[in-house]
C-alpha cells in the first residue's frame, strides 16, 4: 500500500485523511507504473478513472511508480 509513511521516507509530503479510499484527499495522478487497487475499496469518480487518478491510500505497487501528488493542503 502506497502509505504516507513511504512518501514522507522518500522525501515528499503526501496528503491523508481516512486511509480508506472514500475521501478523496489523496488523490494522485499515476503518470506511469502499474497498481493493483481493490474493487472493494475503489471509491474514485469515474472522472479520476478517465484521467489516471488513484487514492494511493488504498492502492498496492506492482512496479516502481511515477506519480504526481498533490503537496499537503
Ligand atoms: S485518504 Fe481518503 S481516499 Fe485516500
Amino acid at each position: 500500500m502506497l502509505r504516507s509513511s513511504h512518501s514522507y521516507k522518500n522525501g515528499i509530503a503526501a496528503p491523508s485523511h481516512c486511509r480508506s479510499g472514500e475521501c478523496g484527499w489523496c488523490h494522485s495522478r499515476l503518470v506511469a507504473g502499474d497498481v493493483y487497487m481493490p474493487t472493494s475499496v475503489d471509491g474514485r469518480r469515474e472522472a479520476d478513472k478517465k484521467f489516471g487518478y488513484i487514492h494511493p491510500c488504498v492502492t498496492f505497487p506492482l512496479s516502481d511508480l511515477t506519480m504526481e501528488v498533490p503537496t499537503v493542503r
